[in-house]
């Protein structure tokens, strides 16, 4: 390791650190546009600005290299003149409509400028005018006037997606960015480009205009969008939820995320959300709260004997909710399990960067769970002919989540609902479900605690960030009700609706 003081602060890194790694290590502010620790080095936006001990010149900390002993400041009057100065470059081309853009609040140029702008602008030229509102496909807007040619995202789709579809045109104060011919950015990873843009030169089309970030709350999670599990940030306020963005954590997702885990928010968030219990007794369906839905399912479990009985488990929800929900069934007698795969034939496809064909977050903590438990599961078409032949006669399913992960959903649910009891837990709603004899609406992986296992085996927990749908029951929940243990007050929680947070 080697040792180098940072604005008065030892710190140790180790050899072939950049001076701007070791100013992250040391936890001091260094302004920074171009540098992203995610990407190589381009040293093209001149903020980064350094002074080292017995060196006249100053230098860019994202391209310098530490060595034993530096003594380095970014506080120095030379330091901040030459930063402002170079903040004052990055403004003469761009336009002042910070109150409509969507950047606002999340802007490095706003920040900078609060730190080292705020001077009477030196500059007698006219503003350089570029496209605006430029359209880049079904995901991003362009704004090429706001863009400051820091290159991230051209080094983005050139190293991380290798798609390369941005690039930077022109030359001098005409230098542009743009894509060849204007071509739409559709590949599965160009949304890291508006999280990694530094100013509202791209932004998102999904997340444009919606809320002001500053209205908005957020928690960290892991997506479920697939079996890499990526760490994600999901933001919200009263009114719902709104994005989600990638966390850094080298062991899964290192500084991205994929476009398709982009949307699971929408898939958690109340429109989307089966959000009362539901019985259909002789076609006749009514709501009721979900806890009141479990009790009665428990009434018709009891009734039933445990070789008529089978149970469908889906790979989204967490493995602490696997383990008392299959030891309730277990314990009852019951030995039909069944997987259901949402897509068997691409359960193993990669696209080489996160992606997998495997869209449950925890297929993995599934088979594990079932494993400890001593359970095999039965091959899955065997639950279509035992339906049809009435040896079983009530079928409890949990799942899915995302109902669009499960292509086959229609088809399950019509086959399934030939038994004589159908149960069907989920968080999501669907026109489908009201044939069924009970829906229990259960909790989406935003509102609950847990533990889901990546196809690689990493146990990664989630946390309860935000509550939707108040009266939705985790699995676990539900099989504390189906076993008719409720703790002492519960009823009367029950018919109020708050049956998961009381229990
Ligand atoms: S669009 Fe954004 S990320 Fe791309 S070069 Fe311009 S400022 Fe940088
Ligand atoms: S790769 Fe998978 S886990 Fe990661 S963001 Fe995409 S869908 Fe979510
Ligand atoms: S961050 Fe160092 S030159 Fe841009």
């Amino acid at each position: 390791m080697l040792k180098c003081t940072i604005n008065g602060k030892e710190v140790q890194v180790k050899p072939g650190s950049t001076i701007i790694e070791a100013y992250m290590k040391a936890k001091e502010n260094i302004a920074h546009y171009c540098w992203h620790p995610g990407l190589s080095i381009a040293g093209v936006c001149r903020m980064c600005m350094v002074e080292i001990e017995g060196n006249p010149r100053l230098q860019i900390a994202c391209n310098t290299t530490v060595a034993e002993g530096m003594k380095i400041n970014n506080t120095s009057v030379k330091v901040k003149e030459s930063v402002e100065w170079t903040l004052g470059f990055h403004l003469i081309n761009h336009p002042l409509d910070c109150p409509i853009c969507d950047q606002a609040g999340e802007c490095g140029l706003q920040e900078y400028y609060m730190q080292y702008g705020k001077y009477e602008p030196g500059m007698a030229e006219h503003k350089v005018t570029k496209d605006k509102v430029v359209d880049l496909g079904s995901k991003i807007v362009l704004d090429k006037e706001r863009c400051i040619l820091c290159s991230r995202c051209a080094r983005f789709t050139e190293e991380v997606s290798k798609t390369n579809e941005f690039g930077i045109f022109n030359r001098g104060d005409h230098s542009e960015i743009g894509t060849v011919d204007g071509m739409p950015v559709e590949n599965n990873y160009a949304l890291n480009t508006v999280d990694i843009c530094p100013v509202g030169a791209l932004t998102s089309k999904d997340f444009r205009f919606r809320q002001r970030v500053w209205y908005l709350k957020d928690f960290d999670t892991v997506c479920n969008g697939c079996s890499t599990g990526c760490n994600i940030k999901v933001y919200f306020n009263e009114n719902g939820l709104y994005r989600v963005k990638p966390v850094y954590n080298e062991k899964v997702n290192g500084y991205w995320m994929c476009d398709v885990g982009r949307d699971v928010y929408k898939f958690a968030d109340r429109d989307a959300r089966q959000v009362k219990g539901l019985r259909n007794s002789n076609n006749q369906v009514s709501q009721d709260f979900a806890g009141k839905i479990a009790l009665e399912v428990s009434q018709h479990l009891n009734s039933q004997k445990a070789d008529s009985m089978a149970v469908v488990l889906t790979g989204q929800y967490t493995v602490e909710e696997y383990k008392d929900f299959v030891s309730f069934f277990k314990a009852k007698g019951v030995s039909q399990f069944y997987h259901w795969i949402n897509n068997p034939d691409k359960l193993n496809d990669f696209d080489g960067i996160l992606y997998r064909g495997d869209n449950n977050p925890n297929t993995k903590g599934l088979a594990k769970t079932l494993a400890d438990e001593g359970i095999k599961v039965k091959p899955w078409n065997e639950l279509f002919e035992n339906v049809e032949s009435s040896k079983v006669k009530t079928v409890v399913v949990a799942g899915p989540e995302i109902q669009k992960f499960y292509p086959d959903l229609e088809s399950v649910f019509t086959r399934l609902n030939k038994a004589d009891t159908l149960v069907w837990l989920t968080p999501g709603k669907n026109d489908l479900f009201e044939k069924a004899n009970y829906v229990i609406p259960t909790k989406s992986f935003t509102e609950k605690n847990g533990t889901f296992v990546n196809h690689a085996g990493v146990e990664q927990k989630i946390k309860k960030g935000v509550t939707v749908v108040s009266e939705a029951l985790t699995l676990s929940d539900a099989s504390q009700l189906f076993s008719g243990k409720t703790a002492v007050g519960f009823e009367s929680n029950v018919s109020k609706g708050h049956a998961g947070a009381t229990l």
